[in-house]
């Protein structure tokens, strides 16, 4: 009898491992562990063996049983693990898609601007924020006691260093850097100490441009900008030039554009002037050049600045212009 309960034991160990899913487990249950299975055979058949066998033989026989049984129980849980684990492994459904950044819509306005102008053989410059004095106001002809120069608009660093005010310090730069000919477009941050509010900001973008060569007339100057407008803003963008001062360039112009909203008949945008001002330029005055040490009697040249987040304010039909620096991504998800 010991014999049959090893043969047993090994066929329900080959059995069992070969179960290879649940109803395999349940015939395997039937088989061997039910009411009517082979191992409550033996147990029936233990009656028949003499008296004094009976104990060592009936431990033999519970030990089998508990085995058997304890296997059972392992395979049928991992079974049912498999089960329960199977949803987390889903391979049929559908990727996530990771989130995807986009380009900051001052961004989207200088690169369009740079295309522009790159178009018609300008390259990019850029310079410091941090400037002094001389190249921010003394190299640009401001006088000594111009008011920009004035702390109220200006931020200090210390006695010498200061936030440039304007890109216009770069074309000093550049110009030390390069002798004539330039035709070069300086996009950059300026600063101005202005009462933060919706409309104005401490920090804002301008694009400044120079173009310097033997014979570079008024004509180019309005010839490029006038390509540059109907480019940018549509063919069909009318302009105006009104004569202003600026101290690095004589004569001096601000160029408007018709309102795109109203198209010129008067809006809130335009504050009802149906002409909305865009930038201002004029032929780079003789003190500069002597600045940066160009002959100014043989090279003349036009020079223009423009602020970017005016553009895109007005493209986009924004009315705070503080969105732009804050980086909340429910704003800039939007362009
Ligand atoms: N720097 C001027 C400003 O900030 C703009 C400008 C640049 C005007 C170049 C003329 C020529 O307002």
């Amino acid at each position: 009898m010991l014999d049959q309960i090893d043969a047993l034991r090994r066929q329900a160990e080959t059995d069992l491992h070969a179960a290879g899913d649940s109803s395999a487990l349940e015939r395997f249950r039937v088989t061997y562990l039910a009411r009517k299975g082979k191992i409550a055979e033996l147990f029936d058949a233990l009656r028949s063996v003499p008296a004094d066998q009976r104990p060592l033989l009936g431990k033999h026989l519970n030990d089998l049983r508990t085995s058997v049984q304890a296997l059972f129980d392992q395979r049928l849980a991992a079974a049912a693990s498999h089960v329960q684990a199977a949803p987390a492994l889903d391979l049929t459904l559908p990727g996530r898609r990771p989130p995807l950044g986009s380009r900051h819509p001052l961004t989207q306005v200088l690169d369009e601007i740079k295309a522009v102008f790159v178009s018609m053989g300008f390259g990019v410059a850029d310079g410091p924020e941090i400037e002094d004095d001389y190249h921010n106001f003394g190299a640009l002809n401001f006088p000594p006691d111009h008011p920009a120069r004035d702390m109220q608009d200006t931020f200090f660093l210390n006695r010498t260093a200061l936030l440039r005010t304007h890109t216009s310090p770069v074309q000093i730069r550049v110009m030390k850097e390069h002798a004539p000919p330039v035709r070069v477009i300086m996009p950059g941050k300026v600063y101005r100490n202005e009462a933060i509010s919706a409309r104005s900001y401490c920090l804002f973008h301008q694009v400044e441009g120079l173009h310097v060569d033997v014979g570079v007339t008024f004509s180019d100057l309005k010839g490029t900008l006038i390509s540059f407008i109907k480019q940018f803003y549509g063919s069909a963008t009318k302009y105006r030039f009104r004569p202003t001062f600026f101290p690095f360039t004589e004569p001096s112009a601000d160029i408007y554009i018709s309102c795109f909203v109203c198209g010129g008949k008067g809006c809130r945008l335009c504050k009802q002037i149906g002409w909305l001002e865009i930038l201002g330029c004029g032929m780079v005055d003789p003190n500069v050049f002597k600045a940066v040490g160009y002959d100014s009697e043989r090279y003349t040249g036009y020079a223009f600045g423009m602020g970017i987040e005016r553009i895109a304010l007005l493209r986009h039909g924004i009315d705070d212009i503080r969105l732009f620096y804050e980086n909340d991504l429910r704003f800039l998800n939007q362009f």
